[in-house]
């Protein structure tokens, strides 16, 4: 493992469902109790903001009653230590990484504490509730919305992602079903560069047969001792 020197490290709401929040695909494909493309597409959102942005509102505040768990603390501990390019990109909306302590992450789909205004394309800092068109701090119109990346947008940081697959020599994929693209193809553009693969995942993923090695259990326990073993 000592080996390495160039690490991109991929992460799903896998990696959160031990601080207590839902992941996506549970067993009835539901979450929170909706379907995924009613509260994630600007189509729901233009047929109902109120219901998207209520939606949004409950998760931000949700924030306030989880924590990091050994796998977030684990991950800031390899970026702190780790000399070597480090990239953790994640798909997740908390901030549970950054939390924890973590400081090389890129959110690839966005970020509950952060806006987006449809008038002016400004982003800042997301105010408790949208749901109530607070006025963006930059041009003053309430044209806020959640700075979510919903299905059919296009996710944030591709280039630098597809600059650190280029260049890293181990891609680890932690806490993510592998349904959703472009995500769910790192680990082949990853392999198709000879790049040492591995998924750290309650159970296979829907791309575990690319993966050079695969191992199975909650991230609280496969990420400290996948860390362990990196830094040695
Ligand atoms: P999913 O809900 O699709 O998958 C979560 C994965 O985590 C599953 O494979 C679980 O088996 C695994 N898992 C659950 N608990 C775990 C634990 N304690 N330790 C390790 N693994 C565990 O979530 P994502 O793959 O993150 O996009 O979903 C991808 C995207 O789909 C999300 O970012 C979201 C959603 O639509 C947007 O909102 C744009």
């Amino acid at each position: 493992m000592r080996d390495f020197r160039n690490i991109v490290v991929l992460t799903g709401a896998g990696i959160s469902a031990e601080s207590g929040l839902a992941t996506f695909r549970g067993p009835e494909g539901l979450w929170e109790g909706h379907r995924v493309e009613d509260v994630a597409t600007p189509e729901a959102f233009a047929r109902d903001p109120e219901l998207v942005q209520r939606f949004y509102d409950a998760r931000r505040a949700n924030l306030a009653s989880v924590a990091p768990n050994r796998a977030h603390e684990a991950l800031a501990r390899l970026d702190a230590e780790w000399d070597g390019e480090l990239l953790i990109v994640t798909q997740n909306v908390d901030d549970l990484h950054e939390r924890a302590g973590a400081r090389r992450i890129l959110h690839m789909h966005g970020e509950l504490n952060s806006a987006w205004c449809l008038a002016c394309d400004a982003r800042a800092r997301s105010p408790a509730t949208l749901l109530d068109g607070p006025s963006c701090p930059a041009c003053g119109k309430p044209a806020l919305r959640p700075d979510i990346v919903w299905f059919g947008e296009m996710p944030y940081g591709m280039d630098a992602i597809e600059a650190a697959l280029m260049q890293a020599d181990l891609f680890v994929s932690i806490g993510t079903s592998g349904a959703v693209y472009p995500a769910a193809g790192f680990v082949q553009t990853a392999r198709y560069r000879g790049t040492r693969t591995l998924e750290l995942n309650l159970e296979p993923s829907q791309g575990s047969i690319f993966f050079d090695e695969s191992r199975m259990g909650p991230a609280s326990e496969l990420v400290p001792s996948f860390v362990d073993e990196l830094l040695g």
